[in-house]
């Protein structure tokens, strides 16, 4: 059934009738419903607050110029993209979504979503919070989006996290990952030097074993996983994006009778900018033994988990990647991931 999506006018009402209900916090979304508009989930970014903050603005009252920034990029060069997502993955497997730019309530749990855990905004938080509860300040100007509400069934995530980010470098076994990092990532022959122990060393995502158990007795799964495999290898190949396959609940398969249905819930990267594309520069930088900037790194890290994750999960379905991170094959040893993935922190 076609959603029935809110003008911003009633979704401005219904946000400000304190008739939403929270169900879920992700690394960006403050995730509510309403019985104002059932079957419908409404997802408040907590990035927007941020961005306006670097801009040197009340998060109130962005002058009109941030707030068309904003547009363009978050409202419409996303729509294009999720427009290209559409069309290699077909609308059956991705979720309908409208956006919306709007102020919103301010609330101390999307302060802390925006900026709780990041010291160079400590400053910030510290006189929003205060101005909440003096009352000083009342809303937010956030993106909204708004999707079907998808009920908690029997659903998998193909999901990979960010195991090398920052301080998490330093509990992984340097050797291990190394070698899993080449062997899916660099070697261009993920399935002659896979190793499902190790790999699972690396990437300690609680829901990727339970993936992996789920495929190792179940036909109908592995099919399914192949397909989806297949559409996202050849969407990195084509656009030089990833996906984000950080969060649990961005990709999920989901069982319906005997039937495994595979849907991108949250999957389109955070950055307009084409991320695999962008990390090969810096790999391509790094071998010639020049610094990277910050940015880079993050971009490095974000395709390295990317790539480790399905190519990973490929080689335990016997599908082949030749996606690799570089311009051509590497060599065991040819690059220290680890060293630049270490040096990131929470800004
Ligand atoms: N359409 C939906 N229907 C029902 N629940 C949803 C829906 N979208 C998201 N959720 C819930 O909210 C959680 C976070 O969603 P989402 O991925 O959009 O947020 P996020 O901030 O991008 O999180 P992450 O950083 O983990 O990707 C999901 O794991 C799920 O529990
Ligand atoms: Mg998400």
């Amino acid at each position: 059934m076609p959603v029935l999506f809110p003008t911003a006018e009633d979704l401005r009402d219904i946000i400000f009738g304190s008739q939403l209900c929270h169900i879920a916090t992700g690394g960006e979304h403050l995730v509510y419903i309403s019985e104002r508009i059932p079957g419908v989930v409404v997802k408040i970014s907590s990035n927007t607050l941020r961005f306006v903050l670097r801009c040197g603005e009340p998060i109130d009252k962005p002058s009109d110029e941030t707030l068309q920034a904003i547009e363009q990029e978050e409202l419409l060069q996303r729509g294009e993209r999720m427009t290209r997502i559409c069309s290699y993955f077909g609308s059956k497997h991705t979720l309908e979504e409208r956006r919306y730019l709007l102020p919103v309530p301010l609330s101390s749990s999307l302060l802390a979503a925006a900026l709780g855990g990041r010291p160079s905004y400590s400053q910030e938080l510290s006189t929003l919070q205060r101005h909440l509860s003096d009352g000083a300040a009342a809303t937010a100007w956030a993106v909204v989006t708004v999707q079907p509400y998808l009920a908690a069934g029997n659903a998998l995530s193909l999901v990979g996290g960010y195991s090398d980010d920052g301080a998490k470098a330093d509990t992984l076994d340097a050797m291990i990952y190394s070698q899993v990092t080449h062997a899916l990532v660099f070697s261009g022959r993920p399935i002659e030097f896979f190793d499902r122990q190790q790999f699972l060393r690396v990437q300690t995502r609680r829901e990727l074993g339970v993936l992996l158990e789920t495929l190792d007795h179940d036909a109908a799964l592995r099919a399914a996983v192949r397909s989806l495999l297949r559409n996202i290898y050849d969407y990195v190949r084509d656009t030089g994006e990833i996906l984000d396959t950080a969060g649990p609940g961005n990709i999920l398969l989901i069982l319906d009778g005997t039937t495994w249905n595979y849907l991108l819930v949250d999957a389109l990267s955070i950055h307009n900018e084409p991320v695999l594309h962008l990390a090969r520069i810096a790999v391509t930088k790094l071998l010639s033994g020049s610094e990277i900037t910050g940015r880079e790194r993050l971009f490095l890290m974000k395709a390295l988990n990317f790539l480790r994750t399905v190519n990973g999960i490929g080689a335990c379905v016997d599908l082949n990647s030749d996606i690799i991170l570089s311009d051509q094959t590497l060599s065991f040893g040819s690059i220290d991931c680890l060293r630049e993935t270490r040096q990131l922190v929470a800004k």
